[in-house]
């Protein structure tokens, strides 16, 4: 099988072929994703919440995202392996470099993601211009949650809307291969997924973008949110169909391919 590349992100989103995504954490899961077809594999701080029992994802260190990265790489023979760049690793650009030089050479990841909006172009061109892939990540930013306070929809009036999109613009204009948007409304997911021109992932953010993202453990029903019935509005469980792990993530995957999720109900 011949394995993702940025290449085939862009064919996907050209033909209009959704792209599912899902975060993963260890090989057992990354062998069942990759053979259900998951195309975007991603080692996400949330590992913080849901592998180490955080309440923020902010304890999570570049460490832990090259031992998890490590513990999939060999597994994945199709997915695209993309991978955080965990909170303050990219507060520099000297810092972000390094901790992207180990991401990719030691966790084997093929792109890097990174939180914030124009504040980023910088960061986001020095890595660019570098050859390390980058995936912008806007809306929610659970990185900024001591500053927040809480996780809450973002880019619901129109100043932040347009802000928002300036951003995505700016991002992609500073090397950006990929946007992920992260609990926007879903007219707002659209806006911007139309006039970008790289792929655009969302979580939380309608049907209008390019993929879908969701955390392994939502959509088994298992994580720690879940589990205390504070699960956020685009959560779907597919285990709730399914008589085992893979034919969950398999029902995932072609959820995601067929438009059939998001639906209305998990849009914002
Ligand atoms: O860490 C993560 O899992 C993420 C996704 C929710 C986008 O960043
Ligand atoms: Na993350």
């Amino acid at each position: 099988v011949k394995s993702v590349n940025v290449a085939e992100l862009h064919r996907m989103r050209a033909a209009g072929e959704k792209i599912a995504c899902l975060t993963c954490y260890d090989a057992s899961f990354a062998l069942i994703e990759d053979r259900a077809g998951v195309d975007f594999v991603l080692v996400g701080d949330s590992l913080g919440m849901v592998i180490h029992g955080r309440s923020t994802t902010t304890a999570v260190t570049v460490d832990d995202i090259v031992y998890h990265c490590r513990a999939i790489k060999d597994s994945l023979k199709r997915a695209y392996l993309v991978a955080d760049l965990p909170f303050l690793s990219y507060a520099t650009r000297e810092r972000a470099l390094d901790a992207s030089q180990r991401l990719m050479q030691e966790g084997g990841a093929k792109m890097v993601k990174l939180e914030g909006g124009r504040e980023q172009a910088d960061i986001v061109e020095y890595l660019s211009v570098r050859g390390v892939p980058v995936c912008a990540h806007l809306g929610l930013q659970p990185q900024l949650i001591h500053k927040l306070g809480a996780f809450k929809v973002q880019g619901r009036d129109e100043a932040a809307a347009s802000a928002m999109a300036r951003d995505a613009r700016l991002l992609e204009e500073a090397g950006a291969d990929c946007l992920l948007l992260e609990c926007v409304p879903a007219d707002l997911g659209r806006r911007i997924t139309e006039a970008a021109t790289v792929p655009v992932i969302g979580i939380g953010a309608g049907a209008g973008v390019d993929g879908q993202m969701l955390v392994l453990q939502d959509i088994l029903n298992i994580s720690p949110m879940v589990t205390v019935g504070r699960s956020p509005r685009f959560v779907q469980n597919f285990m709730a169909q399914a008589s085992d792990i893979e034919t969950a993530v398999a029902a995932y995957v072609q959820a995601v391919k067929s438009g059939a999720y998001p639906a209305v109900e998990h849009c914002f």
